[in-house]
């Protein structure tokens, strides 16, 4: 079987030197009936390589399950990298960032009382433990020394720039080893001296992630790593976008170059992103330094490879570059294509009050539960209780991270993490309260990572603590039968306005297989499916203007539904021909 070694300058595949030219494409962001697709067009590219992450709440949404199918099938996506003779790169974490809800650590996990978040705590490694059994069985068998295309496999990650506990590294590390995996084990950290001290062990090889000054962080490498061949484990030639922020945007040319002299000095690469994807539902995660701000559905990246898996100037770019270092094939994929442009009528509306006893089961309590509390780990959370013509507003210690406030079914005001909105106006009149909080997502970077969602600490009125509520998690991944029927049995009608929250419900007729572009002009903000499956969230803050529809979703006969949370003047959306992924600063 083929040998990978770490030697005194370079990777070493069967004692040949290797500059690895790899590119990160998550299976867990693209459908899986498009992994092929993608990963050729990273070989057209002049990739070598193809790197993942592995996350772990998406395998594991609930506290003993492990889920290896479909979407999540991490061997089939492995053996179609192989399949395409590209090699592989593994990160299965635990911690992986990567504006992943949570960062990719369970959230069932991170509420349990006194876990020690990556660091050498017994539970937490418990768990880790168990969660390495699932993913490095599928690792194990696919790795270079058994005819497989994995050469690498990352501990933790970014560890130096969150802990300092290198017991929880070396226990890590152990269990890789234990299970298995017998490739070189790497690290990456910030190109930053006390990261790379930090985030590391001895017998690891490092490396490093940065986006620019390629020279200089190669350096700051070195200082770290003394022998063997440099790799910028995550050159990020784009960057994410978050609500309420300019679509991001890097100069091609400008990446490129700097991609040109990194190869040129003989360092490996792994392009974060090669393909971006999309954080389909509630997948999405959070930064917080100062300001929570959501990441967006899309996950574009700005990446050489667009969303809809078609080439960008920036993929023209760079394979010009790894020209210079590698034949290359001479197909280049083909440029987008128009989507299918239509107008939708939503026929049916449905007020989410109508069907909420489907949705949500409410159980009695007498203090504030988190969502985490209620064992709901994404999504949205209904506390309900009543209030008199005495209390006048409903205030807040902490909303996680949206609420809208429903006076009697009628909204009379939004709370807001980011906006610090923790107090609503309330009608002098007595009725039922209700808080419908949206986890918008959770936080992937930084020390908040693990924080629960829903309310936190205690919530009053202007004359007295609130204490008697019903609370519940809404079931809403997918459209289950019960509600579609209930969408199916509203008398159809031109829906316009739309008064939210509402439930709003189209058919329509297309070319099964094609990708499609969702534009929702004059919408608020909610949330979308189209034939059950949740595509994410739209919100007229933006950036994003069009949500990203993969082919394999879309059937001949089609069913949408949309959740208003707010209003909407027109009964319309619109599939468009290309995506619109908003305003840049550029
Ligand atoms: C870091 C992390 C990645 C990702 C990028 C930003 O490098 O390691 O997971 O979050 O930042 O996109």
């Amino acid at each position: 079987m083929p040998a990978f070694e770490i030697g005194a300058q370079d990777f070493l595949l069967d004692g040949e030197p290797l500059q690895i030219r790899s590119g990160a494409l998550h299976y867990f962001r693209v459908h899986p009936d498009q992994w092929a697709d993608r990963i050729r067009k990273a070989r057209l590219l002049g990739l070598n390589t193809i790197e993942t992450y592995v996350a772990w709440n998406a395998h594991a949404p609930q506290p003993g399950t492990f889920d290896l199918s479909g979407g999540l099938d991490l061997g089939r996506f492995l053996d179609l990298v192989a399949a395409e003779g590209l090699h592989a790169i593994v990160r299965p974490g635990p911690y992986i960032c990567a504006e992943w809800d949570g960062g990719g650590l369970p959230a069932w996990l991170m509420g349990t009382a006194g876990i020690g978040v990556r660091t050498a705590e017994p539970r937490y490694l418990e768990a880790v433990a168990g969660y390495y059994d699932e993913v490095l069985a599928v690792v194990a068998p696919r790795q270079v020394t058994r005819g497989g295309p994995v050469l690498l496999v990352q501990v933790e990650n970014e560890y130096g720039a969150y802990g300092d506990d290198p017991d929880y590294l070396r226990a890590l590390v152990a269990m890789i080893r234990e299970r298995g995996i017998d490739v070189p084990l790497t690290t990456c950290d910030q190109a930053d001296d006390e990261m790379l001290a930090r985030g590391s062990l001895d017998g690891l090889h490092r490396t490093a992630t940065f986006g620019s000054r390629s020279l200089e962080r190669l350096e700051t490498l070195r200082r770290h790593q003394p022998t063997g061949p440099l790799m910028c484990m995550e050159y990020w030639d784009g960057w994410f976008d978050s609500w309420g922020e300019p679509h991001h945007v890097t100069d091609p040319d400008e990446a490129a170059a700097d991609l040109d002299q990194l190869l040129g000095t003989g360092a490996s690469v792994n392009l974060y992103m090669f393909h971006g994807g999309t954080n389909l539902g509630f997948t999405n995660g959070a930064n917080d330094k100062g300001t929570y701000l959501p990441i967006t559905t899309s996950y574009d990246y700005d990446a050489p490879l667009a969303e809809d898996g078609t080439p960008t100037a920036k993929y023209d770019a760079f394979r010009k570059v790894f020209a210079r270092y590698a034949d290359l094939p001479d197909e280049r994929p083909a440029d987008r294509r128009a989507a299918p442009a239509l107008d939708v009528a939503l026929e049916r509306r449905v007020p989410l009050a109508d069907v909420l006893p489907g949705l949500v089961d409410l159980v009695p309590v007498d203090h504030l539960p988190t969502a985490d509390d209620m064992g709901h780990w994404s999504g949205f959370v209904l506390y309900r209780t009543t209030v008199s013509a005495q209390d006048l507003l409903v205030t807040v210690d902490e909303v996680r991270d949206r609420a809208l406030v429903l006076h009697d079914g009628v909204p009379v005001g939004t709370l807001s993490r980011t906006e610090g909105i923790l107090t609503a106006s309330l009608p002098a009149a007595a009725g039922v309260l209700d808080l419908l909080v949206e986890d918008q997502g959770r936080v992937n970077y930084g020390p908040r990572i693990g924080e629960p969602k829903g309310l936190v600490g205690t919530a009053r009125t202007a004359v007295r603590p609130l204490t008697a509520w019903e609370v519940g998690g809404l079931r809403l991944d997918t459209v289950d039968e019960p509600l579609r029927r209930a969408l199916l049995d509203a008398e159809p009608q031109d829906v316009a306005p739309v008064a939210g929250p509402a439930f709003c419900h189209a058919t329509f007729d297309s070319s099964p297989g094609t990708d499609h572009f969702l534009r929702l002009e004059g919408w608020g903000k909610g949330l979308v499916w189209l034939n059950g499956t949740l595509l994410g969230r739209y919100w007229s803050l933006g950036p994003t203007r069009t949500l990203y529809v993969p082919g394999p979703l879309v059937r001949e006969h089609n069913e949408l539904v949309v959740l208003e949370l707010h209003g909407a003047c027109t009964g319309l959306v619109s599939f468009v021909a290309g995506p619109d992924l908003g305003h840049t600063e550029r």
